[in-house]
């Protein structure tokens, strides 16, 4: 590491601390790289903390990679990339063998006849796959990688620092983005953005799942990767295909915890107030349906009755049963006076997963060169119109290594090296309005649950078009007057990525997998994904700061 000013360069930067920017991070350090991992919150926090189902994977001698390959591509609803799914799938087990080795406490197997973990489904698959620490599987991923981290050479840790934008070879004046340089960050705690420099850099920034005002997913979510990528040119596709999970619990206190899709998966149906169940009228695999479909069906029911939930009732399994597989979401229903071994739980869907985001290819490439997208942030074809449960962790671990093995295979290349443009704030001031950011928050988010949710119409989406030029506008004054913010940054983001899934969702005139659309209610004979380019959108091209 080379500090000059206030500048400092590593062989790659890792933006993002879930599973797959700390998988990257520990797969690059142990080959001697210098790698900087940028967190803007504490180092552990972000989705992957929280995931509860569990990986899928083919570990059962009774199970197949083409079993898990054609329920992935079924769950897509047509439009997966057989060979990004297949070389997931076949990668799987090494995956979980990695993390096993690492030290992730997985469930162990309740009896020794077959595999040695216990094994759960979850909807979409046609096999007991999905390995799990009990229902709190991201926590034991993520706080084991987290400690690796911690004391592995070679790793330096940048919590509470913020990336702003990519630095490209425009930012040295040359016409087009070329290469990526580095990336501009603000350290939260100082109150000022640095520099830092590296001829490889990996989003690894997680969903944009936020655009959404009801969602599973931390705060961390708001698109930042998407958002950086696309700012500094790499094409981006298929954000209409946002997901929104079943069963988040419905309740003031706790809108957006997760009652885990394994849930389910052990038994729990899903029913009407009056204790009618009514999956079973919309598909042949009942609460086991993808989670499109299931989605789909509590929104109508709740339209049809004018309902503010539905319920999830375990209390038919045995109460042990129940304690023991869902501990955590035993204790927290608990703790807001809920017994679900006795009554069933209100829930409700929210916006949960991105099956949209940068394009890459199976190495993790983007379209800027020495730039990689990994897990959440990245498109690569896996997950098609509608990602099945518990492929996303997976996809993290498998896409991290294959990125770590592309980096490996071209050796050290040396820190840019011309000096990178300092970060300026001459033209800007510190807001006297912060009331402007958080009511824009509020307003995208809204209109985005209102016109861009599970059901859509064009003339809604058009609606949430207008919206979002006018606060696109609007922000973008704000964000040329004034000094940046942690707000002001997601802020900015999250409006290009509701952008980008409304441009998206126009170009789609069919309803696919999570993308349902009343004006068109039929499949298109061809699936083709939606891309869209900055360049052709007229986009600008970043800043050498702002203004
Ligand atoms: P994340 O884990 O979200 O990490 C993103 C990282 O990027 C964070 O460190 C964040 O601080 C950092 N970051 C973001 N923006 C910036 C920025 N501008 N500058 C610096 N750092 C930044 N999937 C499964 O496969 N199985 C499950 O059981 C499962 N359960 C889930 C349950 C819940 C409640 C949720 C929310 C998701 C679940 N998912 C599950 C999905 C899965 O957890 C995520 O897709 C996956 O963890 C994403 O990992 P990631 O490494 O891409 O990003
Ligand atoms: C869950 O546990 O229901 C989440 C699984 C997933 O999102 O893959």
């Amino acid at each position: 590491m080379a500090g000059i000013d206030n500048e400092q360069a590593f062989d790659v930067l890792i933006l993002g601390s879930g599973a797959a920017g700390l998988t990257l991070a520990l797969r690059l350090a142990q080959d001697g790289y210098s790698v900087a991992v940028f967190s803007k919150a504490a180092l552990a926090e972000g989705s992957t903390l929280y995931a509860q189902g569990g990986i899928s994977a083919v570990l059962d001698a009774g199970d197949s990679v083409d079993s898990h390959v054609q329920d992935t591509l079924a769950a897509g609803a047509g439009l997966c990339d057989e060979a990004a799914v297949r070389f997931t799938v076949e990668h799987g087990r090494e995956a979980i063998e990695w993390l096993i080795s690492r030290g992730v406490p997985f469930t162990p197997a309740e009896d020794d006849t077959g595999y040695a973990y216990h094994l759960t489904r979850e909807g979409g698959h046609s096999h007991r796959r999905i390995i799990h620490a009990a229902d709190a599987t991201g926590r034991a991923v993520e706080t084991t990688l987290e400690s690796l981290a911690r004391h592995t050479r070679g790793i330096s840790l940048f919590e509470h620092h913020m990336a702003v934008d990519l630095i490209t070879e425009r930012h040295l004046g040359h016409p087009a983005p070329g290469r990526v340089l580095g990336a501009y960050v603000l350290d939260i705690k100082a109150d000022s953005v640095r520099r830092f420099a590296a001829s490889t850099v990996a989003l690894a920034t997680g969903g944009a799942n936020l655009a959404y005002l009801y969602s599973s997913n931390p705060h961390s979510a708001s698109g930042d990767g998407i958002a950086m990528a696309w700012r500094a040119g790499c094409r981006v596709a298929n954000m209409e295909f946002m997901q929104f999970h079943p069963t988040c619990l419905f309740h003031p206190q706790a809108r957006s915890f997760l009652i885990s899709e394994a849930v389910r998966g052990e038994g729990g149906q899903l029913k009407l107030p009056n204790g009618r169940r009514f999956m079973p009228d919309y598909h042949a695999l009942a609460e086991l349906a993808p989670r499109d479909v299931v989605a789909r069906a509590i929104d109508a029911e709740m339209k049809r009755h004018g309902l503010e939930h539905v319920l999830l009732d375990v209390t038919h399994l045995d109460p042990d049963f129940v304690r023991s597989h869902f501990p955590a979401i035993h204790a927290r229903c608990a703790e807001l006076g809920l017994d679900m071994t006795r009554q069933p739980l209100p829930v409700v869907p929210a916006a949960h997963y991105t099956c949209g985001g940068v394009m890459t290819d199976l190495a993790g490439h983007t379209d800027l060169t020495g730039l990689y997208a990994i897990g959440e942030t990245a498109f690569t074809g896996l997950h098609g119109a509608n990602r099945m449960a518990s492929n996303s962790l997976l996809e993290c671990v498998v896409f991290a290594k294959a990125a770590a093995d592309d980096i490996r295979r071209q050796g050290h290349p040396p820190p840019p090296q011309s000096r990178l443009p300092e970060w300026d704030e001459s033209r800007v001031t510190d807001s006297d309005e912060e009331v402007v950011v958080a009511h824009n928050w509020e307003e995208l988010r809204r209109f985005m649950w209102d016109y861009v949710g599970i059901v859509r119409t064009t003339k809604r989406l058009e609606r949430a078009l207008r919206r979002i030029e006018l606060l696109e506008m609007e922000i973008h004054e704000y964000y040329g007057s004034f000094r940046v913010t942690p707000d002001l940054i997601e802020l900015r983001n999250l409006v290009k990525v509701a952008e980008l899934i409304v441009r998206c969702a126009f170009e789609r005139r069919e309803s696919r997998g999570l993308h349902y659309v009343l004006d068109y209610p039929g499949l298109q004979d061809t699936a083709r994904n939606t891309i869209l380019e900055p360049a052709r959108l007229g986009d600008s091209l970043p800043l050498s700061a702002q203004g």
